[in-house]
């Protein structure tokens, strides 16, 4: 049974999911520490020699200090500091490279993961993945974790350059220093509860994005029945109320966050009217000191101010974090079947006791005994909601039973090596589905090793040879987005083409010429007679006509096989295939 999404338990908060992150690259954000502590000593050092010579110059000296014991000219200190700035520059640029290359890292990396993880996950979990879901996953959220990443070096960046700014604080004036970080502190803390509002604002914004993305990639899909139907508005009025609820939701979001700074700033400077007030009990040592710490504690607070910010954007990118990985571990953990062993052969394909059941109510298949043996031809039919495709999908490996094994030649379908598999067995679906690429493109599949002659002897037993050869490119011609320059019925010959391509031995096709007229339907039939005895093959039919090459007829009604036999049995054993043939004329 395939984990709905809500039984994932909740994974890990924002900063586990950070800190895991982060620690990958551990290397670099340690380079990213020292250089930035690096910076923010030689800031430290270049406020104080400039302020005590702004003062020495002011008293008409020409030796600075003595600060922390050493004094020097002027001439020197200036040097000194023209030079420590532009080698706090060299180390400001250094910092902004590793945090950008980490940044990108991060990004990559997590849409690779998530991708994989995807891509790896059953197919019971791709299909019930929403539309435009992943999308907005691996576009907007994961540009949040990038975001996330960023803050993170920042704030390495500002809370290093802080410590820096103390230290050198409190070689000047230990207590005043002491006071301001106690107070910098009582900052930070008194904001918490904003930060913690900023998150799960936070929270809702991306489900609104997501929500938003759902909408948008369901309704363009819709575009043909949205115009047929006259329902422009009505399609309108539920974008405006996606797009309202997101703009909003980013609204309260962004004010929230954006008041972070202000307040801080606000308190910030209360705590330096505390600070000089401090001063002013305690008395200061020098004018020399007391104007480079001002300048120094100045500074500390913008730096106490980017934490601010970033603590705020840390605090908004998280729910993002949080939704990524724990989607990548529902995939995870509902990982496509990759068994190990390669039966002999693709038949027998038998189903002992098989059920499946989409969710814990009614089953979509229940019981179901039978084998399939190697070169058979057999018909599925059945009314509409029967289960004909659930049991493609399961004959196809992409559907664990609930109950009960399908087994090829003996052995577990989901034990069965999957690549090898895949090899052996070929599927034309309900709804073929084309890529956006050329023909030729679009025959092979991604597969290696198909050459110009398979391609065309595919096309000519799929009837699809006299329309891709009319093609202005023949088999190179772009058939547009998602092969929407051919017919429905041309899409579905070349499915056919796609699937009678790597020459299976066992073909399973659901109602593969619904789309297609007589004349097709016909030549169709007689490429299926030619490989009759040679390809086993399933073909779930609504065309009693198609049913004319099968050696056995499968009836299914509400989920259960009502009959198995040769046309034959069925006539005096099925009431379902009586009526469906004298519906269709043949009886
Ligand atoms: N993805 C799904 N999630 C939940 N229920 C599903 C899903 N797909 C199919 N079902 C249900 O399972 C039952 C069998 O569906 P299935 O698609 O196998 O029928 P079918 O015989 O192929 O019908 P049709 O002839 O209309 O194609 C139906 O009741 C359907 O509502
Ligand atoms: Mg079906």
């Amino acid at each position: 049974m395939p984990k709905s999404r809500r039984s994932v338990s909740r994974g890990p908060n924002g900063w586990v999911v950070l800190w895991r992150l982060a620690s990958q690259y551990r290397w670099r954000m340690v380079l990213l520490g020292v250089v930035s502590f690096g910076g923010a000593m030689l800031e430290a050092g270049f406020l104080v020699v400039v302020t005590a010579t702004v003062l020495a110059l002011a008293a008409g000296r020409e030796t600075i200090g003595p600060i922390l014991g050493v004094s020097m000219p002027v001439t020197v200190a200036l040097v000194l500091s023209g030079l420590s700035v532009a080698a706090r520059l060299g180390l400001s640029l250094a910092t902004v490279t590793i945090s950008t290359t980490l940044g990108a890292f991060v990004r990559t990396e997590q849409r690779r993961r998530l991708a994989h993880a995807y891509l790896r996950s059953s197919w019971s979990v791709q299909q019930a993945e929403a539309a435009g879901g992943l999308q907005e996953l691996l576009t907007s959220f994961v540009g949040r974790i990038n975001t996330a990443m960023n803050a993170l070096t920042q704030a390495i960046t500002a809370s290093l350059s802080l410590v820096a700014f103390m230290a050198a604080g409190v070689a000047v004036d230990p207590v005043a220093t002491v006071v301001v970080l106690a107070a910098l502190g009582i900052l930070g803390a008194v904001l918490t509860p904003i930060r913690t509002l900023v998150r799960k604002q936070a929270a809702i914004s991306a489900q609104a994005d997501l929500a938003l993305a759902n909408t948008v990639a369901e309704l363009s899909a819709l575009g043909q029945e949205m115009q047929t139907f006259g329902v422009e508005r009505q399609f309108e009025r539920q974008v405006d109320l996606v797009i309202d609820r997101a703009t909003q939701t980013l609204r309260r979001l962004l004010s929230l966050h954006g008041s972070l700074s202000p307040l801080y700033t606000f308190l910030a400077y209360a705590a330096v009217v505390g600070g000089v007030s401090a001063l002013r009990v305690f008395g200061v040592s020098s004018l020399a000191a007391t104007g480079s710490l001002m300048l120094l504690m100045l500074r500390s607070l913008t730096y106490g101010q980017q934490l601010m910010a970033v603590s705020g954007t840390l605090a908004s990118s998280f729910p993002s974090l949080e939704r990524v990985d724990e989607t990548v571990a529902h995939y995870a953990s509902n990982a496509a079947p990759r068994g190990e062993a390669t039966p002999l052969s693709a038949t027998p394909i038998q189903l002992d006791g098989v059920s499946y059941a989409y969710s814990n109510d009614r089953p979509a298949l229940q019981g179901l005994d039978f084998s399939i043996e190697e070169g058979e031809t057999i018909g599925v039919i059945g009314p509409s909601g029967a289960g004909k495709s659930t049991l493609a999908q399961l004959l196809l490996g992409l559907r664990e039973p609930t109950v009960g094994a399908v087994r090829v030649h003996g052995v577990d379908l989901r034990h069965v090596d999957r690549r090898w598999f895949t090899s052996q067995v070929a599927f034309v679906p309900q709804d073929p589905l084309l890529i956006t690429g050329t023909a030729a493109e679009n025959i092979r599949f991604f597969r290696e090793g198909i050459d110009q002659d398979e391609l065309v002897r595919a096309c000519r037993e799929a009837n699809v040879l006299d329309d891709v050869a009319g093609l202005p490119h023949g088999f190179d011609t772009h058939l547009g987005e998602r092969g929407t320059q051919l017919s429905g019925g041309q899409r579905q010959r070349l499915s056919i083409a796609r699937a009678l391509v790597g020459k299976p031995s066992v073909l399973i096709l659901d109602e593969p010429t619904s789309a297609l007229d007589g004349k097709s339907e016909a030549l169709i039939r007689d490429t299926l007679a030619q490989s009759h005895g040679l390809v086993t093959t399933i073909i779930i039919a609504h065309r009693m006509s198609t049913l004319d090459l099968c050696d056995r007829i499968l009836v299914l009604e509400h989920g259960g096989a009502t009959a198995m036999g040769t046309p034959g049995e069925l006539l005096a054993t099925s009431a379902f295939y009586r009526e469906a043939l004298s519906i269709a004329g043949g009886a």
